[in-house]
């Protein structure tokens, strides 16, 4: 059981979300000492303090006389506020816990919900020490300046009615990313990897408790390389994976990042509950898929099947075709690209 000194939660305090509402609100411009003094109902001096205290976490501002203040840099690693005020710009309704140290977001998303913590909540973290992957594998999670995200949702209905949650989150996901780094070509390898130029930058685990014939609670979990640099990661993983920094050349601004990703985990639960039936999946799948056209080798019931992956069908099936014409419909596991 995680305990307040076992992981120290760290949460974004009125005041300096209050003094970073006022500076991001303000873009480029400059914020006046007396209306941040106003704002908190404290002293211009008192405000010297508090931004003094943000610098030491990583901010930057420039203070010109008869201006006042203006941001002028964040910090590179999960910041409370600045994830609470970019959460709700995107429009996301989520709210969101920060810790700098984890066993696992996913673990502490269940530790949430077993105190009756109300949904939908995301746990946040710099740096895991116990990051579970997909099949009781490892996820090597040391850098801050990646994401690692678990968010909750208690749907209560039927499991097949959910089926096609983690593929949707996929999709938007990668969409939202798509627009920090307009030039990567960003793709999915079925089901739950997120890829670019054949290499991963992200994995996705989610995990659902049921009850007789309803899913008491789906807890997602992202790891999402970003700004970390894969000649730092461990040798065994090094040759495959890969970080949006180093797709895009340039560093991405993490808290912003992280604010679209859970906006976009939240749309695709409402896709997945059926509250948006504009798109069908198929369709939106397939310019995003990594593998349609490429030969790909899956693990079905013990046997492994060879074949030329064409897509998804619409209960989210992986179709593979093999060289003598036959279709077979892969539902779950992993699957290898053939060299
Ligand atoms: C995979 O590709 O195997 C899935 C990786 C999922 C990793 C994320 S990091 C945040 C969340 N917490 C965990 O312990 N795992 C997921």
């Amino acid at each position: 059981m995680s305990t307040d000194t076992e992981y120290r939660q760290v949460e974004s305090t009125e005041d300096s979300y209050t003094i970073l509402k006022a500076l991001l609100d303000a873009g480029d411009g400059f914020v006046s000492g007396s209306f941040l003094g106003d704002q908190l109902g404290i002293s211009r001096p008192a405000i010297h303090g508090k931004l003094d205290k943000l610098r030491e976490q990583g901010f930057e501002f420039e203070a010109i006389r008869n201006k006042g203040y203006r941001l002028t840099k964040e910090p590179d690693v999960l910041h409370p506020s600045l994830v609470r005020y970019y959460t709700q710009q995107a429009g996301a309704s989520t709210e969101v816990l920060y810790y700098p140290v984890i066993d696992s977001t996913n673990s502490e998303a269940e530790r949430q919900l077993s105190f009756e913590r109300k949904s939908p909540f995301a746990i946040t973290s710099s740096c895991q020490t116990k990051g579970r992957g997909r099949l009781g594998r490892d996820w090597h999670s040391a850098s801050a300046s990646n994401l690692y995200l678990s968010l909750v949702f208690e749907p209560n209905i039927p499991p097949q009615q959910l089926q096609h949650f983690t593929l949707w989150a996929g999709i938007h996901i990668c969409r939202a990313l798509q627009s920090f780094v307009p030039s990567a070509p960003l793709k999915i390898k079925w089901p739950n990897d997120l890829h670019c130029d054949g290499r991963k930058f992200a994995g996705m685990l989610t995990e659902a408790k049921m009850d007789a014939d309803s899913i008491r609670s789906i807890i997602f979990g992202i790891g999402l390389n970003l700004n970390s640099n894969p000649a730092n990661y461990p040798i065994e993983i090094r040759g495959l994976a890969t970080s949006l920094y180093a797709v895009h050349g340039n560093e991405l601004p993490l808290n912003q990042v992280a604010a679209k990703v859970i906006a976009a985990i939240e749309t695709a639960y409402n896709c997945a509950m059926g509250g948006d039936t504009s798109e069908d999946i198929v369709d939106a799948w397939t310019p995003l898929s990594a593998l349609n056209g490429k030969p790909v080798t899956a693990l079905m019931n013990g046997q492994e099947v060879s074949g030329i992956a064409s897509g998804i069908d619409e209960s989210g099936a992986l179709i593979l075709t093999a060289a003598d014409g036959t279709v077979q419909k892969v539902r779950a596991g992993d699957v290898t690209l053939k060299k």
